[in-house]
């Protein structure tokens, strides 16, 4: 077995209401490690670098390939995913810590319910009126069928609302994420029903007018997302929304 050792800094937090601090560990190295087989390593044997007994870091995980979004954290830096993080690629101390935008359940594990209120707010969902089979749905153009396949790809992971400047606590903005699934389910031709509803909450506070365009989301979306596409999308939406109903006009236009 190798002697390589993996250092990491680890940010720990108690709850929301108490004070972060730094903790440094050591794990052995294996190859193709992970992330999270570092901190099930720790896990299993809650020493600190120091050699004293702590307790074990608490983080969330689930499908472990990079389709959940819930292991996100701040690696490094960067806001990323941890199972999709591999030791052999990041430069050491690693630095773990949870995304600043949401509040700390404990430690590197954060609650997200924030985003998922949004998703609320613009109905992220087609409708259905049961659980029978409904039989094949209405045929999708090619165009729109790739397009709402990359719209599809969101996880609501929380990497675009951590890396966003116009998500804060002063801010009610719901956030890239949001704004992008109005713009799926729009595209849908029985999501479509509900279009308004959607662009209505989008036009609210919290809304599409408190994007800057700051275009960090774009960037950071690790499931490369079309994001600022979408928000000029939904913005040129809004308008024609807001325009229509301002005349009374019924009509609809392409
Ligand atoms: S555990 Fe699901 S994305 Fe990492």
């Amino acid at each position: 077995m190798s002697e390589e050792t993996i250092k990491l800094n680890i940010k720990r937090q108690e709850n929301n209401e108490t004070q972060p601090y730094w903790e440094e560990f050591e794990v052995g190295y294996r190859e193709n490690m992970n992330v999270i087989s570092a901190l099930m390593d720790i896990q299993t044997n809650p020493v600190n670098a120091k050699g004293q007994k702590t307790t074990p870091v608490t983080w969330d995980m689930n499908c472990l390939e990079e389709v959940c979004g819930i292991c996100s954290m701040v690696i490094n830096g960067g806001a990323r995913q941890s199972c999709t993080a591999l030791i052999d690629q990041l430069e050491q101390p690693i630095t773990l810590e949870p995304m600043a935008t949401f509040p700390v359940v404990k430690d590197l594990q954060v609650d997200r319910s924030f985003m998922f209120e949004g998703l609320k707010r613009v109905q992220a969902w087609v409708p259905i009126d049961g659980t029978h089979d409904l039989g094949p749905g209405p045929r999708i153009p090619e165009k729109k069928r790739q397009t709402s396949y990359e719209l599809s790809k969101c996880m609501s992971c929380g990497v675009c609302l951590e890396v966003c400047p116009n998500v804060n606590d002063n801010s009610g903005f719901m956030g890239a994420a949001a704004i992008s699934q109005v713009r799926l389910f729009n595209l849908h031709p029985t999501g479509s029903m509900n279009k308004d509803e959607r662009l209505e909450a989008l036009m609210d506070e919290g809304g599409i007018a408190e994007c800057g365009m700051a275009q960090n989301c774009v960037q950071a979306c690790p499931q490369g997302i079309p994001l600022t596409t979408s928000i000029a999308a939904m913005q040129r939406e809004s308008s024609f929304h807001m325009f229509k109903s301002f005349f009374g006009s019924d009509q609809e236009v392409e």
